[in-house]
């Protein structure tokens, strides 16, 4: 293998990477060892008097370490051993006796990053391509070719451990801002300005770099006193983040502060030595399977086939319905895959506030410098609208969002058939209503789809696609390839009621109501499950969706799967009081000016019960948990998802399934299917027939399978 070659310009050796029929570089084994010897070649060399690392992949500089590496790793050892070779080869950079620039354009992530923090200079490009940062902690390890400890010396602890303990990354300009960089400069002069600082550096010596910040920024950075409270700080909100759920952040923050309090090399040592125990947990193994998977969905197109099917993207979408939901999809879409967006309603009012309400998404992030002014000037020239189907002419894509009801979608399915070109798809952003069923009347059924979007749109990470019976594979690659553009990970999944998503959250929901039902602490119920490591507890998850929502759901989901579906009455109760949830200021908790206070003391007698506060937590978990994996199993055995990866990224991405734990079905295979359908038993025997195990994972227990197999 040669992945690099050298170019002598002038006495500059120009090294360009460019790793042999991979998409992206990434430093594996056999990389690395070529890189040492070419280290040692170039250090010999009397005709090289400087060195200049370049890229050769058009967008990308180095996605880091190989990451399918670390699934082959079997032992703790192994994985410091791996981390100690990529510091030494870094070490020899830092330490390279001739000035050593780096020429950075696209991603450089992780180990990339590491090396290019161990050379003598560094030049970006300014494109919005680059960004800079190590994503470690989101794999469960920490930065293991010594960034813990180069990056806090050169930019400070505080905006070290802000970019290391949340995984993030920056763009170009504000890396160079916080000087991750020393220059940044247009694509097409990188590697030019690159080789003129490596002469600067022969010629005049080692490059000085003024400290950034104040006073405050000397004391906070650059005393042991300061960094003690930085410390701290950090530990506490890391704590307070992850629940103690992720190990991977405090052991950076250990590694961080051993390098800078105890040198250089004791950092290092301590790096490599806990990003070997990291590299063991079951947290990193789960979250390396969620990096797989997610990348996986990048370019399934959910359907067998679908790179041979003809089939033309989307340039113009029409939005039906220009509600909430409406004006998030048309702004989340005009912003991430810039295609027109014409909005529909009743009339010009709702029409306003919905383009009031899409364009709310780019302001924000004008606002946030995530764009410039002319680029958001031409996305808002995207949005228009009107009170009648004016221009769907044009639309390849019609989303419908309107109110939750069979008949009114089917007249606008209706509508929007003799409006639009017969080439365009209907959508339906439905939660219940199944799709076959509102394709029933179409003219054109193979081009009726569903997509559901999770609210907030712009925020949310996933769709679900729904194709129903007659939706033909076109559509479905249509209607995934243009998900995929609004930035959403796209699963496609059956057209059963809830569908997915909602299924395996409908029980764990119910489930929730009739604990509260039973006079367990609404705070206590909530508490255990953010313990668990759900980003909220179900009956905040009820306030903010809303109760009205939430016992519609409930009840088509009732009517669908039977008793073992069935809601207890709290929500009903509560509705019937008024209480709708967070949007109008009264739920399950009490709301101050906008702000979810505590729980609201007066519904246990609303409910007419007395508040049960000795439940062991233990009991909420086991309860809320298996209603949930027990239809997540039933579901998956339907066939309602097509592999167990797109029911876990699902889970995660839609309804926050704490994802160290890699979601309901590795859940079940960790726990074990057979320990799994015993408890569900021994919950049946106690709570009712609800829990009784699904035939299908009694029968998968039995025959001693798994969701993934080993
Ligand atoms: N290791 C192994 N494979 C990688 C990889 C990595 N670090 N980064 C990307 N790939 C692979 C992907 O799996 C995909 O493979 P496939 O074509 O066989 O499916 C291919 O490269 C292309 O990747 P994407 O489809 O994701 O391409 P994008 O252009 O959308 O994104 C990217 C590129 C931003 C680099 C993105 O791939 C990414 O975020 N990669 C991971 C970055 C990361 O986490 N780096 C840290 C690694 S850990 C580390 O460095 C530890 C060190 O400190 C010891």
């Amino acid at each position: 293998m040669t992945a690099f070659s050298v170019e002598n310009e002038n006495g500059i050796a120009v090294v360009t990477f460019d790793l042999p029929g991979e998409p992206v570089n990434k430093l594996t084994g056999d990389v690395m060892d070529e890189f040492g010897s070419l280290l040692s070649r170039l250090g010999e060399d009397g005709m090289v008097r400087g060195v200049v690392l370049i890229s050769g992949k058009p967008d990308n500089f180095i996605a880091g370490a190989d990451i399918e590496q670390f699934s082959r790793l079997r032992s703790a050892a192994e994985a410091s051993a791996l981390s100690r070779e990529g510091q030494e080869i870094a070490d020899r950079v830092a330490g390279f006796p001739k000035p050593f620039v780096v020429a950075i354009h696209g991603a450089c992530l992780g180990g990339g990053f590491e090396l290019a923090l161990a050379c003598h200079w560094r030049v970006i490009s300014d494109s919005p391509k680059t960004q800079l940062g190590l994503p470690e902690v989101q794999l469960g390890i920490l930065p293991g070719v010594g960034g813990t400890q180069r990056l806090p010396r050169l930019v400070g602890v505080r905006a070290a451990l802000d970019m290391i303990l949340a995984g993030k990354s920056e763009r170009a300009d504000k890396a160079y801002r916080l000087g991750m960089a020393d220059e940044i400069v247009p694509e097409s002069i990188l590697r030019q300005t690159a080789i003129a600082a490596a002469e600067r550096i022969v010629r005049n010596g080692p490059p000085r770099r003024a400290h950034k910040g104040g006073a405050q920024a000397l004391f906070l950075d650059r005393t042991p006193i300061g960094r003690r409270i930085v410390y701290a700080q950090a530990e506490k909100q890391v704590r307070e983040r992850t629940g103690g759920h992720y190990p991977a952040p405090l052991a950076s923050i250990e590694a961080v502060k051993t390098g800078l309090e105890r040198g250089l090399n004791a950092g290092l040592k301590e790096e490599s030595r806990l990003f070997g125990e990291l590299a063991m947990t079951d947290v990193s193994r789960n979250l390396v399977q969620i990096f797989f998977a997610t990348t996986a969905l990048k370019k399934d197109d959910g359907v067998p086939g679908a790179a041979a099917l003809k089939v033309s993207p989307v340039r113009r979408l029409a939005m039906v319905g220009a509600g909430f939901m409406g004006a998030a999809i048309a702004g989340t879409a005009v912003l991430n895959a810039e295609v027109e967006a014409r909005l529909k309603d009743a009339d010009l009012p709702k029409v306003g506030k919905g383009i009031r309400g899409a364009r709310r998404i780019l302001d924000d992030r004008l606002k946030r410098r995530r764009l410039k002014q002319p680029k958001y000037e031409q996305l808002v020239a995207l949005l228009s609208g009107a009170a009648d189907y004016s221009g769907f002419l044009r639309a390849d894509l019609v989303i419908e969002a309107v109110f939750e009801d069979l008949d009114v979608k089917r007249r606008v399915l209706a509508e929007v058939e003799r409006e639009t070109r017969d080439t365009a798809i209907f959508a339906t952003n439905t939660s219940t209503i199944p799709i076959g069923s509102i394709a029933a009347g179409s003219a054109r059924p193979e081009q009726v789809i569903g997509m559901h979007f999770f609210s907030p749109v712009e925020k949310m990470p996933l769709l679900e696609v729904i194709p129903h019976a007659g939706t033909s594979a076109e559509t479905v690659v249509r209607a995934v390839r243009f998900g995929r553009k609004m930035g959403k990970t796209v699963i496609v999944v059956g057209d059963s009621p809830g569908f997915w998503v909602n299924r395996i959250l409908l029980p764990y929901m119910n489930e929730a109501g009739i604990l509260v039902r039973e006079g367990v602490p609404i705070d206590l119920i909530d508490r255990t499950m953010t313990e668990y490591g759900f980003p909220v507890g179900p009956v905040t998850l009820l306030d903010e969706v809303g109760l009205d929502v939430g016992a519609k759901v409930a009840k088509v989901m009732h009517g669908a799967y039977g008793d073992r579906l069935e809601p207890s009455d709290a929500l009903e109760r509560m509705l019937a009081d008024g209480r709708q949830g967070r949007k109008n200021g009264r739920g399950f908790y009490e709301y101050r000016d906008g702000k979810k206070a505590g729980p609201d003391a007066s519904v246990y007698s609303l409910l007419g019960v007395t508040p049960q506060e000795n439940t062991p937590a233990a009991t909420v978990e086991r309860r809320l948990l298996y209603a949930m994996l027990n239809e997540a199993a039933m579901a998956a055995h339907e066939g309602v998802i097509r592999t167990p990866r797109d029911g876990d990224i699902g889970a995660i991405f839609g309804i926050g399934y704490p994802a160290f734990r890699g979601g309901p079905l590795r859940t079940i295979d960790t726990l074990g299917p057979a320990r799994v359908a015993d408890t569900l038993r021994e919950l049946a025997g106690i709570y009712g027939h609800r829990f009784r195990p699904s035939a299908s994972l009694v029968a998968m227990a039995d025959r001693g399978e798994k969701f993934y197999p080993e």
